[in-house]
């Protein structure tokens, strides 16, 4: 019987160096795309999977996510003399949402060590990790999309993204093969090995690990026994590679649209995107952009 994925877990104790100013003292995670933080993207992306106990790693200064979670009374006593019921709703269906747990990562020694702050709370159980600065727009959530495969297979299973040959130094990527059967999907692929940041002359392929994943509990000991990687950091992708030796791990070439909204430019374009995209404000916002002189 294969274990059902019952937690997901939100690495968010990154600096956020790509970003600065705007994260000397607002944590990442919390800059809004239109109204929305990040982390709220990618925690309804989880709850959408099916996915309801939410772990978030944060460090220092990032109490705002905590709050954000959390409920506010004066905001819901203030909105509720007023009458502003949309509002309310809004607010309190933030803090209805989830079931959270916070687990603190002290110094931010890279994802891997952050996941596995996460050990305590996930216990010897299958979980997924979403990194909320990948943000991904899909009819299906991308997190879906590796359960079904999870659930196939038992096996953990990553998100895979082309990237063009002058971006792949920025990823984890794969060197891995298609895997034919399974309803002849074609965007299935089973891992063979894989390598963090590599030269672009020496990536094993243009298929790069993104901010999903499914992890078997194996993933845990690992990342105990391996040295620190690329950037002095406990890298997840080489505790994946440990993982590589003794079972297998697959890859799905996931279906949608993903943004780094943890660069500035892909930050710009998911706000112009979903903004375009919303019921309320995208025609308005259409007509605005068609008339800047471009
Ligand atoms: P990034 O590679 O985007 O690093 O981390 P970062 O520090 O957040 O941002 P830059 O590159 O300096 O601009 C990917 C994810 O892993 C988390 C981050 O919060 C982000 O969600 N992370 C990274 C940690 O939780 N701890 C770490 O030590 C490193």
């Amino acid at each position: 019987m294969i274990t059902k994925v019952r937690k997901a877990v939100f690495p968010a104790a990154g600096l956020g160096t790509r970003f600065l100013p705007a994260t000397k003292a607002q944590p990442k995670e919390m800059l809004p795309l239109v109204d929305k933080p990040l982390i709220q993207y990618g925690v309804e992306e989880a709850m959408h999977s099916g996915v309801q106990n939410i772990i978030i790693v944060t460090g220092r200064g990032k109490s705002a996510i905590e709050d954000h979670f959390d409920v506010s009374f004066e905001l819901e006593q203030l909105l509720e003399s007023r009458n502003k019921k949309d509002l309310l709703a809004t607010v309190r269906a933030v803090s209805d949402m989830i079931n959270v747990a916070y687990v603190r990562q002290k110094e931010a020694l890279g994802l891997g060590h952050a996941v596995l702050r996460a050990r305590e709370l996930v216990g010897a159980e299958p979980f997924a990790v979403i990194l909320s600065d990948d943000v991904i727009d899909s009819d299906t959530p991308c997190l879906r999309q590796l359960l079904d495969v999870y659930e196939f297979y038992g096996a953990s299973v990553v998100a895979l993204l082309e990237v063009p040959k002058e971006n792949i130094s920025a990823y984890g990527v794969v060197d891995a093969e298609r895997v034919g059967h399974n309803g002849g999907r074609d965007r299935l692929y089973r891992i063979r090995n894989m390598v963090e940041k590599p030269k672009a002359n020496e990536a094993p392929s243009n298929l790069a690990i993104i901010g999903r994943y499914v992890l078997t509990p194996e993933i845990f000991e690992s990342l105990e026994s391996i040295e620190p990687g690329s950037g002095g950091e406990l890298q997840l992708t080489d505790g994946l590679k440990h993982v590589l030796r003794s079972r297998p791990i697959y890859g799905y070439r996931f279906e949608g649209t993903r943004y780094d909204a943890g660069d500035k430019l892909g930050f710009l374009r998911a706000t112009v995107e979903f903004a375009l995209k919303r019921y309320d404000l995208g025609e308005e916002f259409r007509s605005y952009l068609k008339a800047l002189p471009l």
